[in-house]
């Protein structure tokens, strides 16, 4: 169920879905009046944009927002140097990232942070200059955020097992493990990575039931598929896990009468897990196998991108920078 302060969030889960199946988003979806929306979720006085129409702004709806907005290629539209402000003030000395005013810090939003930056080309790089090779110093340090201390920050979330989690000395998490690895990657650090701990850890997830948890000790759920997939993906480690054993799994969760997926087999769909579903499948390369064998799966599929989560074409067309082993 997708509640109104994060319908944000819902309709890029939405669009990218539909977009990885084939669908034209500005002859099929609309894709001009959702953008009439999403900036209708946009607070010009401080740059950030709100889960829904009169929600406080937020980092985790900013990304998503700019992320429909880079999908419908519709990018123009926002003020990059309030966004990059907004993103911007809610760094703290440390390196690391609050959500909105209201002080909560995550390893999610720093790779929010360093994503959104990434699409509206105002991320700093790590040696001092923005990817698209200006200099720190020629876009006004004030615009700019602290790369270096956002990857130091990171690299204090690691633990003894090779994983990451929302805050220093937090357990590792699957979920909090694709942010810090996806933040790497845009960062292009991921030399901070113990990949074979990693790795293993992160193979480590496969059940009996050929799905992935997000914990020891916790049940498998569709939405690990993606969040251990493309971390394995960036670290160059898909191999290590059951691939056809995982496949089986996901198809599992899907309802056979509406077509959604659920968290697990037996379970009532939402859209976040049918996204991460789909996702996944793209990455263990399902509807590639498909198209081979000779069966319309759909007109045009698109691939995902492990790092960014949005279409490789949308990626390549933004020139977005990616760190993978
Ligand atoms: C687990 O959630 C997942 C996470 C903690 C990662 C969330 C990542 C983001 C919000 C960054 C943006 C993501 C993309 C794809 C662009 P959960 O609350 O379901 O965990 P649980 O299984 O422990 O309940
Ligand atoms: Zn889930």
């Amino acid at each position: 169920v997708v509640t109104a302060h994060m319908r944000m969030s819902g309709m890029y889960w939405g669009l990218t879905t539909m977009c990885l199946l084939g669908k034209n988003l500005q002859k099929e979806m609309g894709s001009e009046a959702l953008c009439d929306w999403v900036m209708s979720c946009y607070h010009a006085d401080v740059g950030g944009f709100g889960g829904g129409t009169d929600h406080d702004p937020h980092m985790l709806y900013t990304l998503s927002a700019l992320q429909i907005l880079a999908l419908c290629d519709e990018l123009d539209r926002v003020d990059k140097d309030m966004v990059c402000m907004y993103i911007k003030s809610l760094q703290l000395s440390d390196g690391s990232f609050q959500g909105d005013i209201w002080g909560e810090v995550d390893t999610r939003f720093s790779y929010c942070a360093l994503q959104a930056l990434a699409i509206i080309g105002r991320l700093p790089s790590l040696d001092g200059e923005s990817h698209e090779g200006v200099e720190l110093a020629e876009m006004g340090k004030s615009k700019a955020i602290n790369i270096v201390r956002a990857v130091d920050f990171i690299k204090e979330c690691i633990n003894f097992d090779g994983g990451f989690g929302a805050v220093p000395t937090a357990e590792s998490h699957a979920g909090q493990i694709f942010c810090c690895v996806g933040a790497l990657s845009i960062a292009r650090a991921l030399h901070v990575v113990n990949v074979d701990q990693l790795g293993w850890w992160l193979a480590e997830r496969q059940c009996d039931s050929g799905g992935l948890n997000g914990r020891p000790e916790k049940q498998a759920d569709v939405c690990y598929s993606w969040w251990i997939l493309s971390s394995l993906s960036i670290l160059g480690k898909m191999s290590w896990i059951d691939g056809d054993k995982l496949t089986h799994f996901i198809l599992e969760c899907q309802d056979p009468e509406d077509g959604g997926f659920a968290d697990r087999p037996g379970n009532i769909g939402d859209i976040f897990h049918t996204f991460f579903a789909i996702a996944g499948l793209h990455l263990l390369g399902y509807f590639k196998r498909r198209a081979r064998a000779g069966e319309v799966v759909f007109r045009e599929y698109r691939d995902i991108d492990p790092t960014y989560a949005l279409p490789t074409d949308v990626v390549k067309r933004l020139g977005l920078p990616a760190q993978v082993l």
